[in-house]
Protein backbone atom coordinates (compact mmCIF):
# COMPACT_ATOMS: atom_id res chain seq x y z
CA UNK A 1 0.00 0.00 0.00
CA UNK A 2 1.01 3.45 -0.65
CA UNK A 3 1.94 6.04 1.99
CA UNK A 4 -1.06 8.44 1.78
CA UNK A 5 2.01 11.14 2.80
CA UNK A 6 4.59 10.24 0.28
CA UNK A 7 1.54 10.23 -1.93
CA UNK A 8 0.68 14.10 -1.21
CA UNK A 9 3.93 15.13 -1.16
CA UNK A 10 4.60 13.62 -4.71
CA UNK A 11 1.86 15.77 -5.60
CA UNK A 12 3.14 18.78 -4.14
CA UNK A 13 6.49 18.55 -5.74
CA UNK A 14 4.83 17.54 -9.18
CA UNK A 15 2.36 20.79 -8.52
CA UNK A 16 5.29 22.82 -8.12
CA UNK A 17 6.94 21.84 -11.09
CA UNK A 18 4.44 21.79 -13.06
CA UNK A 19 3.47 25.77 -11.93
CA UNK A 20 7.13 26.78 -12.33
CA UNK A 21 7.35 25.12 -16.01
CA UNK A 22 4.03 27.16 -16.99
CA UNK A 23 5.48 30.40 -15.00
CA UNK A 24 1.96 30.29 -13.28
CA UNK A 25 2.95 32.99 -10.56
CA UNK A 26 -0.57 32.94 -8.75
CA UNK A 27 -0.62 28.86 -8.49
CA UNK A 28 3.63 29.22 -7.29
CA UNK A 29 3.06 31.59 -4.29
CA UNK A 30 -0.45 28.94 -3.23
CA UNK A 31 1.87 26.60 -3.09
CA UNK A 32 4.85 27.94 -1.51
CA UNK A 33 3.03 29.18 1.22
CA UNK A 34 2.94 25.06 2.21
CA UNK A 35 5.73 23.52 0.01
CA UNK A 36 9.39 24.25 0.32
CA UNK A 37 10.84 25.45 -3.14
CA UNK A 38 13.57 23.06 -3.03
CA UNK A 39 12.11 20.01 -4.02
CA UNK A 40 13.42 17.90 -6.70
CA UNK A 41 12.04 15.24 -9.42
CA UNK A 42 13.18 12.27 -8.88
CA UNK A 43 13.43 11.15 -12.18
CA UNK A 44 15.20 14.85 -14.15
CA UNK A 45 15.95 15.80 -10.34
CA UNK A 46 14.77 18.68 -11.77
CA UNK A 47 13.78 22.02 -9.06
CA UNK A 48 11.54 24.49 -10.15
CA UNK A 49 13.98 26.89 -10.96
CA UNK A 50 15.07 24.33 -13.51
CA UNK A 51 11.59 23.75 -14.22
CA UNK A 52 10.85 27.71 -14.67
CA UNK A 53 14.26 27.85 -17.20
CA UNK A 54 14.32 24.51 -19.09
CA UNK A 55 10.66 26.03 -20.11
CA UNK A 56 11.93 28.41 -21.82
CA UNK A 57 13.84 25.95 -24.12
CA UNK A 58 12.84 26.00 -27.94
CA UNK A 59 11.78 23.24 -30.12
CA UNK A 60 14.15 23.02 -33.37
CA UNK A 61 12.11 23.78 -35.71
CA UNK A 62 10.28 26.70 -33.68
CA UNK A 63 11.36 29.45 -35.99
CA UNK A 64 11.50 32.30 -33.51
CA UNK A 65 15.42 32.04 -32.02
CA UNK A 66 16.57 33.74 -29.37
CA UNK A 67 20.06 34.82 -29.41
CA UNK A 68 22.28 35.06 -26.55
CA UNK A 69 22.04 37.87 -25.46
CA UNK A 70 18.21 37.24 -24.90
CA UNK A 71 17.23 39.24 -28.11
CA UNK A 72 14.85 37.11 -30.61
CA UNK A 73 16.48 36.36 -34.39
CA UNK A 74 14.24 36.50 -37.10
CA UNK A 75 12.40 33.97 -38.57
CA UNK A 76 13.13 32.01 -41.77
CA UNK A 77 11.99 31.98 -45.37
CA UNK A 78 7.97 31.96 -45.61
CA UNK A 79 6.50 33.91 -42.82
CA UNK A 80 5.17 37.09 -43.21
CA UNK A 81 6.79 39.93 -41.03
CA UNK A 82 3.28 40.26 -39.11
CA UNK A 83 3.84 36.54 -38.87
CA UNK A 84 7.17 37.27 -37.22
CA UNK A 85 6.61 40.03 -34.96
CA UNK A 86 4.10 38.37 -33.34
CA UNK A 87 6.32 35.71 -32.59
CA UNK A 88 8.70 37.62 -31.52
CA UNK A 89 6.64 39.48 -29.48
CA UNK A 90 5.31 35.93 -27.83
CA UNK A 91 8.43 34.85 -27.19
CA UNK A 92 9.74 38.23 -25.03
CA UNK A 93 6.79 37.87 -23.10
CA UNK A 94 7.35 34.04 -22.18
CA UNK A 95 10.67 35.29 -20.98
CA UNK A 96 9.63 38.26 -19.02
CA UNK A 97 7.35 35.52 -17.50
CA UNK A 98 10.20 33.00 -16.75
CA UNK A 99 12.31 35.90 -15.36
CA UNK A 100 9.71 37.12 -12.91
CA UNK A 101 9.16 33.33 -12.07
CA UNK A 102 12.84 32.89 -11.17
CA UNK A 103 12.66 36.00 -9.10
CA UNK A 104 10.02 34.51 -6.99
CA UNK A 105 11.68 31.29 -6.81
CA UNK A 106 14.70 33.16 -5.77
CA UNK A 107 13.22 35.31 -3.17
CA UNK A 108 11.59 32.22 -1.75
CA UNK A 109 14.87 30.76 -1.13
CA UNK A 110 15.63 28.20 -4.02
CA UNK A 111 19.17 26.95 -3.90
CA UNK A 112 21.33 28.19 -6.86
CA UNK A 113 23.53 25.48 -7.60
CA UNK A 114 21.75 22.79 -7.57
CA UNK A 115 22.44 19.47 -9.80
CA UNK A 116 19.91 17.87 -11.98
CA UNK A 117 20.03 14.30 -13.42
CA UNK A 118 22.32 16.47 -16.52
CA UNK A 119 24.79 17.56 -14.39
CA UNK A 120 23.12 21.25 -14.73
CA UNK A 121 22.71 23.92 -11.97
CA UNK A 122 19.81 26.32 -13.11
CA UNK A 123 22.41 28.24 -13.92
CA UNK A 124 23.95 26.07 -16.69
CA UNK A 125 20.71 25.43 -18.24
CA UNK A 126 19.94 29.60 -18.72
CA UNK A 127 23.90 29.69 -19.76
CA UNK A 128 23.41 26.89 -22.52
CA UNK A 129 19.67 28.93 -23.92
CA UNK A 130 21.20 32.08 -24.41
CA UNK A 131 19.41 33.32 -21.38
CA UNK A 132 21.51 36.80 -20.44
CA UNK A 133 18.65 38.35 -17.91
CA UNK A 134 17.58 35.22 -15.96
CA UNK A 135 21.29 33.68 -15.76
CA UNK A 136 22.48 36.81 -14.84
CA UNK A 137 19.30 36.59 -12.21
CA UNK A 138 21.26 33.26 -11.20
CA UNK A 139 24.18 34.76 -10.27
CA UNK A 140 23.13 37.39 -8.43
CA UNK A 141 21.81 35.16 -6.41
CA UNK A 142 25.01 32.79 -6.01
CA UNK A 143 27.27 36.02 -4.81
CA UNK A 144 24.77 36.64 -2.01
CA UNK A 145 24.70 33.06 -0.92
CA UNK A 146 28.12 32.70 -1.26
CA UNK A 147 29.09 35.54 0.69
CA UNK A 148 26.09 35.00 3.00
CA UNK A 149 28.17 31.66 3.49
CA UNK A 150 31.48 32.75 4.21
CA UNK A 151 30.18 35.37 6.42
CA UNK A 152 28.58 32.72 8.29
CA UNK A 153 31.79 30.69 8.32
CA UNK A 154 33.86 33.90 10.04
CA UNK A 155 31.24 34.46 12.28
CA UNK A 156 31.72 30.58 13.80
CA UNK A 157 35.39 30.87 13.33
CA UNK A 158 34.91 34.01 15.84
CA UNK A 159 32.47 32.11 17.71
CA UNK A 160 34.74 29.31 18.52
CA UNK A 161 37.50 32.19 20.10
CA UNK A 162 35.28 33.69 22.09
CA UNK A 163 33.66 34.07 25.22
CA UNK A 164 29.64 33.13 25.63
CA UNK A 165 28.53 36.47 25.35
CA UNK A 166 30.65 37.55 22.59
CA UNK A 167 28.78 34.35 20.47
CA UNK A 168 25.36 36.11 20.87
CA UNK A 169 26.80 39.68 19.53
CA UNK A 170 28.26 37.23 16.97
CA UNK A 171 25.40 35.63 15.84
CA UNK A 172 22.79 38.37 16.69
CA UNK A 173 21.74 38.52 12.98
CA UNK A 174 20.29 34.95 13.45
CA UNK A 175 18.29 35.63 16.26
CA UNK A 176 16.48 38.33 14.21
CA UNK A 177 13.29 37.29 12.44
CA UNK A 178 13.15 40.23 9.91
CA UNK A 179 16.42 38.63 8.46
CA UNK A 180 15.53 35.31 8.91
CA UNK A 181 14.71 34.71 5.15
CA UNK A 182 17.73 35.98 3.86
CA UNK A 183 20.12 34.13 6.18
CA UNK A 184 18.18 30.66 6.38
CA UNK A 185 21.03 28.56 5.80
CA UNK A 186 18.99 25.46 3.96
CA UNK A 187 16.62 28.23 2.24
CA UNK A 188 20.20 30.39 0.77
CA UNK A 189 21.30 27.65 -1.56
CA UNK A 190 24.07 27.03 1.37
CA UNK A 191 25.74 23.65 1.10
CA UNK A 192 26.70 22.58 4.86
CA UNK A 193 27.47 19.01 4.95
CA UNK A 194 30.72 18.37 2.44
CA UNK A 195 29.81 18.00 -0.92
CA UNK A 196 29.56 15.25 -3.26
CA UNK A 197 31.64 14.17 -5.69
CA UNK A 198 29.61 16.05 -8.18
CA UNK A 199 28.60 19.04 -6.64
CA UNK A 200 29.52 22.51 -8.14
CA UNK A 201 32.59 24.44 -6.54
CA UNK A 202 31.44 26.62 -4.18
CA UNK A 203 32.91 28.15 -0.92
CA UNK A 204 33.77 25.21 1.11
CA UNK A 205 35.32 23.59 -1.87
CA UNK A 206 38.85 23.91 -2.45
CA UNK A 207 39.89 24.42 -6.18
CA UNK A 208 39.89 20.77 -6.83
CA UNK A 209 37.81 19.13 -4.79
CA UNK A 210 39.64 15.69 -4.35
CA UNK A 211 42.41 16.85 -2.66
CA UNK A 212 43.04 18.80 0.99
CA UNK A 213 46.26 20.64 1.81
CA UNK A 214 47.41 17.59 4.14
CA UNK A 215 47.39 15.06 1.61
CA UNK A 216 48.92 16.64 -0.95
CA UNK A 217 51.68 18.31 0.78
CA UNK A 218 52.59 14.62 1.87
CA UNK A 219 51.79 13.17 -1.60
CA UNK A 220 54.30 11.63 -4.31
CA UNK A 221 54.46 14.34 -7.49
CA UNK A 222 55.40 13.03 -10.86
CA UNK A 223 56.54 15.78 -13.31
CA UNK A 224 56.86 15.62 -17.17
CA UNK A 225 57.99 18.81 -19.94
CA UNK A 226 54.20 19.84 -19.85
CA UNK A 227 52.67 19.08 -16.31
CA UNK A 228 52.96 18.14 -12.41
CA UNK A 229 50.72 15.76 -11.38
CA UNK A 230 49.96 14.80 -7.62
CA UNK A 231 49.71 10.87 -7.05
CA UNK A 232 46.12 10.32 -7.26
CA UNK A 233 46.76 12.13 -10.93
CA UNK A 234 45.31 15.64 -9.53
CA UNK A 235 46.66 18.02 -11.89
CA UNK A 236 48.52 20.40 -9.52
CA UNK A 237 50.20 22.70 -13.06
CA UNK A 238 50.17 22.39 -16.58
CA UNK A 239 51.78 23.88 -19.08
CA UNK A 240 48.43 25.33 -20.89
CA UNK A 241 48.57 27.38 -18.16
CA UNK A 242 51.81 29.25 -19.52
CA UNK A 243 49.74 31.99 -21.48
CA UNK A 244 48.05 33.07 -19.02
CA UNK A 245 51.37 33.36 -16.27
CA UNK A 246 53.33 35.31 -19.10
CA UNK A 247 49.94 37.80 -19.41
CA UNK A 248 49.83 37.60 -15.58
CA UNK A 249 53.94 38.34 -14.82
CA UNK A 250 53.87 41.27 -17.87
CA UNK A 251 51.35 43.28 -15.66
CA UNK A 252 52.55 42.33 -12.47
CA UNK A 253 56.14 43.38 -13.50
CA UNK A 254 56.11 46.03 -15.84
CA UNK A 255 59.63 46.95 -16.11
CA UNK A 256 63.11 45.40 -15.03
CA UNK A 257 64.44 45.93 -11.49
CA UNK A 258 60.99 45.53 -9.17
CA UNK A 259 61.00 43.55 -6.30
CA UNK A 260 58.61 40.10 -6.70
CA UNK A 261 56.70 37.81 -4.18
CA UNK A 262 55.54 34.35 -5.57
CA UNK A 263 53.43 32.10 -3.63
CA UNK A 264 53.64 28.50 -5.35
CA UNK A 265 56.42 27.63 -7.49
CA UNK A 266 55.10 24.38 -9.04
CA UNK A 267 56.72 24.33 -12.53
CA UNK A 268 58.44 27.44 -11.90
CA UNK A 269 56.16 28.77 -15.57
CA UNK A 270 55.77 32.12 -13.93
CA UNK A 271 58.69 32.02 -11.68
CA UNK A 272 60.81 31.52 -14.97
CA UNK A 273 59.13 34.64 -16.26
CA UNK A 274 59.53 36.39 -13.39
CA UNK A 275 63.34 35.91 -13.95
CA UNK A 276 63.36 36.85 -17.36
CA UNK A 277 62.52 40.53 -16.35
CA UNK A 278 65.53 41.01 -13.81
CA UNK A 279 64.13 41.51 -11.06
CA UNK A 280 66.10 43.16 -8.08
CA UNK A 281 64.62 40.69 -5.33
CA UNK A 282 62.69 37.60 -6.08
CA UNK A 283 61.32 35.90 -3.78
CA UNK A 284 59.61 32.10 -3.85
CA UNK A 285 57.48 30.31 -1.24
CA UNK A 286 57.13 26.60 -1.87
CA UNK A 287 56.08 23.66 1.03
CA UNK A 288 56.04 20.75 -0.76
CA UNK A 289 59.47 19.09 -0.52
CA UNK A 290 59.46 16.99 -4.21
CA UNK A 291 59.05 20.63 -5.42
CA UNK A 292 62.11 22.09 -3.44
CA UNK A 293 64.28 19.06 -4.42
CA UNK A 294 63.47 20.45 -8.07
CA UNK A 295 64.16 23.82 -7.09
CA UNK A 296 67.43 22.71 -5.28
CA UNK A 297 68.61 20.68 -8.67
CA UNK A 298 67.49 23.27 -11.39
CA UNK A 299 69.53 26.07 -9.38
CA UNK A 300 66.44 27.91 -8.24
CA UNK A 301 68.27 29.10 -5.19
CA UNK A 302 71.46 30.43 -7.14
CA UNK A 303 69.38 32.45 -9.51
CA UNK A 304 70.08 36.28 -9.29
CA UNK A 305 67.96 37.69 -6.41
CA UNK A 306 65.99 34.71 -5.70
CA UNK A 307 65.08 33.84 -2.23
CA UNK A 308 63.51 30.29 -1.29
CA UNK A 309 61.11 29.90 1.70
CA UNK A 310 60.73 26.80 2.46
CA UNK A 311 57.25 26.01 3.63
CA UNK A 312 53.88 26.92 3.76
CA UNK A 313 52.70 30.58 3.10
CA UNK A 314 50.90 30.06 6.31
CA UNK A 315 54.35 29.94 8.13
CA UNK A 316 56.73 32.19 6.25
CA UNK A 317 54.15 35.04 5.57
CA UNK A 318 54.04 36.19 8.95
CA UNK A 319 57.53 36.58 9.54
CA UNK A 320 58.22 38.58 6.13
CA UNK A 321 55.42 41.04 7.54
CA UNK A 322 57.39 41.32 11.45
CA UNK A 323 60.75 42.26 8.98
CA UNK A 324 58.82 44.99 6.87
CA UNK A 325 59.74 42.94 3.78
CA UNK A 326 58.24 44.87 1.24
CA UNK A 327 57.31 44.37 -2.54
CA UNK A 328 56.23 45.71 -6.06
CA UNK A 329 53.90 42.71 -6.57
CA UNK A 330 52.72 39.56 -5.47
CA UNK A 331 51.38 36.66 -7.10
CA UNK A 332 49.24 33.48 -5.51
CA UNK A 333 48.58 30.18 -6.65
CA UNK A 334 48.81 27.55 -4.56
CA UNK A 335 46.68 24.40 -5.01
CA UNK A 336 44.48 22.13 -2.47
CA UNK A 337 43.52 25.26 -0.52
CA UNK A 338 40.46 26.57 -0.81
CA UNK A 339 38.49 29.95 -1.13
CA UNK A 340 38.97 30.70 2.79
CA UNK A 341 43.08 30.41 2.46
CA UNK A 342 43.31 32.85 -0.63
CA UNK A 343 40.66 34.99 1.18
CA UNK A 344 42.85 34.93 4.18
CA UNK A 345 46.11 35.42 2.41
CA UNK A 346 44.93 39.04 0.49
CA UNK A 347 42.72 39.97 3.72
CA UNK A 348 45.61 39.53 6.08
CA UNK A 349 49.15 39.74 4.50
CA UNK A 350 48.67 41.74 1.23
CA UNK A 351 48.41 44.91 3.52
CA UNK A 352 51.81 44.76 4.85
CA UNK A 353 53.67 43.28 2.25
CA UNK A 354 52.75 45.40 -0.72
CA UNK A 355 54.29 48.63 -0.77
CA UNK A 356 51.74 51.56 -1.67
CA UNK A 357 54.17 53.73 -3.45
CA UNK A 358 55.70 50.77 -5.27
CA UNK A 359 55.87 49.96 -8.76
CA UNK A 360 57.97 50.92 -12.07
CA UNK A 361 56.52 54.46 -11.62
CA UNK A 362 55.28 54.64 -7.52
CA UNK A 363 51.81 53.85 -8.74
CA UNK A 364 51.48 51.48 -6.49
CA UNK A 365 52.60 47.88 -5.96
CA UNK A 366 49.96 45.24 -7.96
CA UNK A 367 48.76 42.19 -6.73
CA UNK A 368 47.39 38.97 -8.73
CA UNK A 369 46.03 35.11 -7.99
CA UNK A 370 45.38 32.29 -10.05
CA UNK A 371 42.02 32.66 -11.13
CA UNK A 372 40.78 29.09 -11.38
CA UNK A 373 37.95 28.55 -8.23
CA UNK A 374 34.83 27.14 -9.93
CA UNK A 375 36.08 26.85 -13.33
CA UNK A 376 34.42 23.59 -14.23
CA UNK A 377 31.28 25.49 -14.88
CA UNK A 378 30.81 29.03 -15.93
CA UNK A 379 28.04 29.98 -13.47
CA UNK A 380 30.28 29.17 -11.04
CA UNK A 381 33.30 30.84 -12.61
CA UNK A 382 31.26 33.96 -12.68
CA UNK A 383 29.79 33.88 -9.27
CA UNK A 384 33.25 33.71 -7.41
CA UNK A 385 34.65 36.04 -9.60
CA UNK A 386 32.19 38.49 -8.48
CA UNK A 387 32.49 37.33 -5.16
CA UNK A 388 36.01 37.42 -4.74
CA UNK A 389 36.18 41.13 -6.47
CA UNK A 390 33.62 42.15 -3.53
CA UNK A 391 35.96 40.73 -1.13
CA UNK A 392 38.94 41.99 -2.18
CA UNK A 393 37.37 45.71 -2.44
CA UNK A 394 36.40 45.25 1.19
CA UNK A 395 40.40 44.56 2.00
CA UNK A 396 40.96 47.63 0.53
CA UNK A 397 41.94 46.46 -2.89
CA UNK A 398 40.23 47.17 -6.38
CA UNK A 399 40.83 44.82 -9.28
CA UNK A 400 40.97 45.23 -13.00
CA UNK A 401 39.93 41.90 -15.17
CA UNK A 402 41.71 40.70 -18.32
CA UNK A 403 39.81 38.20 -20.44
CA UNK A 404 42.09 35.59 -22.10
CA UNK A 405 41.28 32.90 -23.91
CA UNK A 406 41.89 29.67 -23.51
CA UNK A 407 42.15 27.15 -26.10
CA UNK A 408 40.11 24.09 -26.03
CA UNK A 409 41.89 21.43 -24.05
CA UNK A 410 39.97 18.61 -24.87
CA UNK A 411 40.57 18.99 -28.69
CA UNK A 412 44.61 19.38 -27.55
CA UNK A 413 44.08 16.53 -25.76
CA UNK A 414 45.48 18.31 -22.63
CA UNK A 415 43.59 16.10 -19.51
CA UNK A 416 44.67 12.62 -21.15
CA UNK A 417 45.89 11.06 -18.06
CA UNK A 418 44.46 13.89 -15.61
CA UNK A 419 41.72 12.58 -12.97
CA UNK A 420 39.85 15.51 -13.49
CA UNK A 421 38.77 18.53 -15.35
CA UNK A 422 39.50 21.54 -13.13
CA UNK A 423 39.40 23.78 -16.19
CA UNK A 424 36.46 23.73 -18.76
CA UNK A 425 35.91 27.59 -19.94
CA UNK A 426 36.98 29.11 -23.10
CA UNK A 427 38.15 32.48 -20.90
CA UNK A 428 40.21 33.27 -18.28
CA UNK A 429 38.94 36.64 -16.78
CA UNK A 430 43.02 37.82 -15.31
CA UNK A 431 42.67 39.51 -11.87
CA UNK A 432 45.21 42.56 -11.34
CA UNK A 433 44.97 44.06 -7.98
CA UNK A 434 46.06 47.41 -6.51
CA UNK A 435 45.41 49.57 -3.47
CA UNK A 436 41.95 51.75 -3.92
CA UNK A 437 42.91 55.23 -3.76
C1 LIG B 1 49.58 25.56 -9.19
S1 LIG B 1 51.17 25.35 -8.61
C2 LIG B 1 51.92 26.89 -8.98
C3 LIG B 1 52.24 27.00 -10.42
C4 LIG B 1 53.11 28.18 -10.76
N1 LIG B 1 52.33 29.39 -10.78
C5 LIG B 1 53.81 27.98 -12.11
O1 LIG B 1 53.82 28.95 -12.89
O2 LIG B 1 54.32 26.90 -12.38
C6 LIG B 1 50.95 25.43 -6.87
C7 LIG B 1 52.19 25.33 -6.04
O3 LIG B 1 51.87 25.79 -4.72
C8 LIG B 1 52.51 24.94 -3.79
N2 LIG B 1 51.76 25.05 -2.51
C9 LIG B 1 50.60 24.45 -2.18
N3 LIG B 1 50.20 24.85 -0.95
C10 LIG B 1 51.14 25.72 -0.51
C11 LIG B 1 51.27 26.48 0.70
N4 LIG B 1 50.34 26.44 1.67
N5 LIG B 1 52.34 27.27 0.83
C12 LIG B 1 53.28 27.34 -0.17
N6 LIG B 1 53.20 26.63 -1.32
C13 LIG B 1 52.14 25.85 -1.50
C14 LIG B 1 52.45 23.59 -4.44
O4 LIG B 1 53.38 22.69 -3.89
C15 LIG B 1 52.73 23.92 -5.90
O5 LIG B 1 54.10 23.90 -6.13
Amino acid sequence: MHDPLTIETDLETQSLLLAAANHDLEALRNLLRTTSVNVQDPDTGFTPLHAAIAACEQEKEDPAIVMSDGQIDGLENGHTSGERAEASDGRKKELEAAARTVELLLQNGAIWNDLDKNNETPGCTAHRLGLKEIYDMVVKAGVRAELLLNRLDEYQMLGDDDDEAEDEDDFEILDDPQDASTIDIEASGIIVEPPSEDAPTTAHIPTNPDVNSAGYLASDLTFTADRLLDADKNGVMMAWETDIMRRTADRLLPAPGLRILNIGHGMGIIDGIFQSKSPSAHHIVEAHPAVLERMRKEGWYDKPGVVVHEGKWQDVVPTLVQEDTMFDAIYFDTFAEDYKALKEFFSEYVIGLLDPSGGNEGEGGRFGFFNGLGADRQVCYDVYSEVVEIDLMEAGLETEWEDVKVPDLDETGEWAGVRRRYWALENYRLPTCKFIG
